[in-house]
């Protein structure tokens, strides 16, 4: 396994774990044995047992018949639906995917729509593919989420425009429920392919089903190694002790955290490309946990960058935060700093050093700043940014986040709370009943 968590620098003391034995073991068995609330959407916690391998073959014939035949694969969708496979798709991939060359590339660009109500975003959106060779991945479990339906009007009509009925009938994917679901009527109806979101999987936990895997694999990242790391990470994470589980290490440490009245985390990062993990893990959080007025607060900054603005408020502002420290041990691609006669810059003492090098002491740095601060910091260190470890780390942040939310009290897969605001928007937008 290519996760290690550390809790030094946690502030917590042993037996402050060794309280939280008991309490662990009894969400392990809450989840495990399906009797908790919310156990009807627990299908990801070993979707090794049940992972429909004729769909999976079905879905990399088609991912490699839009690589073969897409500019653009344009993926339709909001929430669970969307985030993991673009933090993904942006984890693994060159951080420039979508700039690099026509000729030299060997996978389209992909575009995300449906996650927004702008008509900016989406005029501006078809102004740069309208010549080109489009195919759309539409993806919702519900079928009938405002934002993803909305641009799948405007879409459908784009592709039937530019293709006839026939031609958008093949470029369009569905991604949905098996048979419930405005879109999965659509689907049929209008001959869409289709794949399915199961029935026990819920949006933010769904990244390993189609929902992902299809727009990542069309990328060309290698989806069998992002599966082989997950189920190994299902098998690891499966001890009940405490001691032993490093996934239930981290959600007993958020939750001492938590108790001690720290009521935000922070997900730091130190790699551009993972800015989308940490918007897949504040959804997942964020949506799982913040419920019954209780919750942390799940926020990221990407370091170093947000050192020179939300550094100072980490380093001196109000001590209601921890940090949890996304690491990667070792990239596959760096440079090395050159040495200047001159000098003017002042830069010669590094010169021989690798960029890298520089980026790992300024989170050593930054990390014994913080504490020194007061801020209790957790580490995630992945070895490599690669299929095996992302596979692995996003099971590990699912079965820590259902494990903390039961914890906590509450029911980590529903989320009352996001139906407030659709109430009133489709109340003022005069929606019929
Ligand atoms: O995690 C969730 O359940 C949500 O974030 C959903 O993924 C999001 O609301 C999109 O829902 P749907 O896939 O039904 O369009």
């Amino acid at each position: 396994m290519g996760i290690r968590f550390n809790h030094s620098n946690s502030f917590i003391t042993e037996h402050e774990y060794k309280y939280m034995e008991n309490q662990i073991r009894i969400a392990h068995k809450m989840l495990h044995d399906r009797t908790a609330q919310g156990s009807e959407f627990t299908g990801w916690l070993d979707l090794s047992l049940h992972f429909d391998h004729d769909e999976y073959h079905r879905l990399l014939m088609k991912a490699e018949e839009i690589r073969n035949n897409a500019d653009y694969l344009i993926v339709i969708g909001i929430g669970g639906s969307y985030l993991g496979a673009r933090a993904v798709i942006e984890a693994l991939n060159h951080s420039f995917y979508n700039l690099i060359e026509d000729d030299k590339r060997s996978a389209p660009k992909i575009l995300f729509a449906g996650n927004n109500l702008s008509g900016k975003y989406l005029s501006d959106l078809f102004e740069i593919i309208k010549d080109k060779e489009v195919y759309v991945n539409v993806i919702s479990k519900s079928g009938t989420t405002t934002e993803p339906a909305i641009a799948f009007r405007f879409f459908k009509k784009f592709m039937e425009d530019k293709y006839g009925k026939e031609g958008a009938k093949k470029r369009i994917i569905a991604t949905t429920d098996k048979s419930r679901g405005s879109l999965k009527e659509l689907a049929n109806i209008n001959g869409y392919e289709t794949f399915v979101i199961p029935d026990d999987i819920g949006g933010r936990y769904s990244v390993l089903t189609p929902v992902g895997l299809l727009p990542i694999a069309v990328s060309n990242i290698n989806t069998d190694e992002i599966l082989k790391g997950a189920f190994q990470a299902e098998e690891i994470y499966t001890n009940e002790n405490l001691f032993d589980n490093e996934c239930y290490m981290y959600a007993a440490s958020r939750q001492i955290l938590n108790r001690k009245g720290k009521d935000i985390e922070i997900l730091t990062n130190y790699e551009p490309s993972l800015s989308f993990v940490s918007e897949w893990w504040k959804q997942l959080y964020g949506e799982s946990e913040g419920k019954d007025k209780k919750g942390i607060y799940p926020a990221s900054v990407n370091f170093t960058t947000d050192l020179h603005s939300m550094g100072q408020w980490i380093q001196d502002g109000k001590r209601n935060i921890f940090e949890t420290n996304l690491i990667i041990k070792e990239l596959n691609k760096d440079l090395t700093i050159g040495y200047e006669d001159m000098d003017l810059d002042k830069l010669n003492y590094l010169s021989g050093k690798t960029v890298s090098y520089v980026n790992e002491k300024a989170f050593e740095g930054t990390l014994e700043a913080h504490v020194k601060g007061d801020v209790p910091n957790l580490v995630i260190e992945l070895d490599r940014l690669d299929e095996y470890n992302m596979g692995s780390l996003i099971y590990f942040f699912e079965k820590a986040c259902a494990i903390s939310g039961y914890i906590q009290g509450i029911n980590p897969f529903d989320q009352p709370g996001v139906e407030m605001y659709k109430k009133n928007m489709f109340k003022l937008l005069g929606k019929p009943e």
